[in-house]
């Protein structure tokens, strides 16, 4: 079993403790444990392998770069990171043509922030209340939800948290398009901040529960914060590269940010990060604004390369739309037999499953949720139930190249502890 009791690292065998099963293989969307038992995986490690496990693509450019130049420093250029950073012009939304690698999702976050500034020369940052932006100083700043910060600050003092269109009610009865959310970052910018630099947030909400936005939102947020000079960082590091049915989770709203945040699919299982901007802001960067060793290097950039081709060949974003509506189908029929699931979102393979309590429509106690988990990986099933800002959301994020026959397996199981689930709240 998975306990490494030398590490200091709490999370190892977070998933269900003790018990958490070792991983020593791979393929597509289904791994093997140590002892030979199979699952199918509807978490995708924090749907960073939209790829699939080891994928022949990946691994052999991976392998050929590492035997050829397994590494240099920015200093000196290399073939991958010039290749990685013209693909990635090519790919990107809009005027997105200018690229600096990192090593994380965080790290991509933090050069974001610093860039912003320079560009800039403001200060201020706003975050959506709900956000999740990583776990470094900077992008922790950013994070909506205080259980995450709790204990660790004083963080950046000048990051305002903007209420998202996540509110349960809306003064004024129901929005007609979505955009009438994004009013009320005209009140902040009138009274409550001065020297802003960016807003940034994810296109889809992914740590708070996979809560996609209305449509009508983002346009105009973007639509105020041109009007105040203000950068627009659109964080894809969970929705870009297909995650969402489009190849970017700001596609789906018809926006072209000024900075794009991008890492998880898009090493294909290696390591890397990648900011991307308009040439006007990136321009605005200078030699050592930032630095980071093994930012940019030829592996993990020839993995990206190799990611790219496949996300290209296996029209993974299409996949994404296609396996996403089999699923929510799937879904919606569970949910018309088990009273304890309540609403059921997402677009693509970013789904989230709300389990309530049925006599008052509240949040399930996250008690019950792990036993699901626990379930689930008892019965071949990596289920990340218990997730989301109330502990009761199961986030369903596959790989992207998960088959209908992987998707019935995944789903019957659920339908099976579901079952079991019922028998407890009885
Ligand atoms: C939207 C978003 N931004 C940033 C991060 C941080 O990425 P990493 O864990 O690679 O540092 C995450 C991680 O889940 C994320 O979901």
């Amino acid at each position: 079993m998975g306990s490494q009791s030398g590490q200091f690292m709490p999370a190892v065998s977070r998933f269900i403790g003790e018990e958490t099963p070792e991983l020593v293989e791979g393929h597509g969307a289904t791994v093997v444990d140590a002892d030979g038992n199979e699952y199918v995986d509807f978490f995708a490690q924090h749907a960073a392998m939209s790829h699939g496990y080891s994928h022949p693509e990946v691994v052999s450019a991976v392998s050929e770069q590492t035997e050829r130049l397994n590494f240099s420093a920015y200093d000196f250029p290399t073939e991958p990171s010039r290749r990685l950073t013209e693909r990635l012009a090519e790919v990107a939304p809009g005027d997105l043509e200018r690229s600096y690698f990192v090593n994380s999702g965080s790290e991509a976050v933090e050069v974001a922030l610093t860039l912003a500034r320079r560009a800039t020369g403001n200060h201020e940052f706003l975050a959506l209340g709900e956000a999740f932006h990583g776990r470094t100083y900077g992008a922790r700043s950013l994070v909506g939800w205080s259980g995450y910060r709790e204990g660790f600050g004083p963080f950046l003092p000048s990051v305002t948290h903007v209420p998202s269109y996540n509110c349960e009610e809306f003064p004024g009865g129901e929005p007609e398009t979505g955009a009438e959310y994004a009013e009320i970052l005209e009140y902040i910018l009138e009274y409550q901040v001065s020297d802003v630099a960016a807003f940034i947030a994810e296109p889809m909400f992914g740590t708070a529960g996979n809560i996609p936005a209305p449509e009508g939102y983002f346009k105009r947020i973007k639509e105020i914060c041109d009007e105040h000079g203000i950068l627009f960082i659109a964080d894809e590091v969970i929705t870009g590269f297909g995650r969402t049915g489009k190849p970017f989770g700001i596609d789906h709203y018809d926006v072209e940010p000024d900075v794009m945040t991008t890492a998880k699919a898009l090493g294909g299982g290696m390591p890397i990060g990648a900011t991307i901007a308009t040439p006007e802001v990136a321009d605005a960067f200078e030699s050592m604004d930032y630095f980071s060793t093994f930012g940019g290097n030829p592996v993990a950039t020839a993995a990206g390369l190799a990611s790219l081709d496949v996300f290209e060949e296996e029209d993974l974003a299409g996949n994404a739309a296609e396996a996403g509506e089999y699923l929510l189908d799937q879904l919606h029929d569970l949910q018309s037999r088990y009273p304890f699931v309540g609403e059921i979102r997402g677009r693509g393979l970013l789904v989230g499953v709300d389990l309530i309590d049925p006599d008052d429509g509240s949040p399930l106690a996250k008690e019950h949720s792990l036993d699901l988990r626990r379930d689930a990986i008892d019965r071949g099933l990596i289920l990340p139930a218990g997730q989301g800002w109330n502990g009761n959301t199961i986030r369903i994020n596959p790989p992207l190249v998960i088959d209908d026959d992987e998707l019935d397996r995944g789903v019957a199981v659920m339908d099976e502890c579901f079952e079991l689930l019922a028998d407890r709240l009885a």
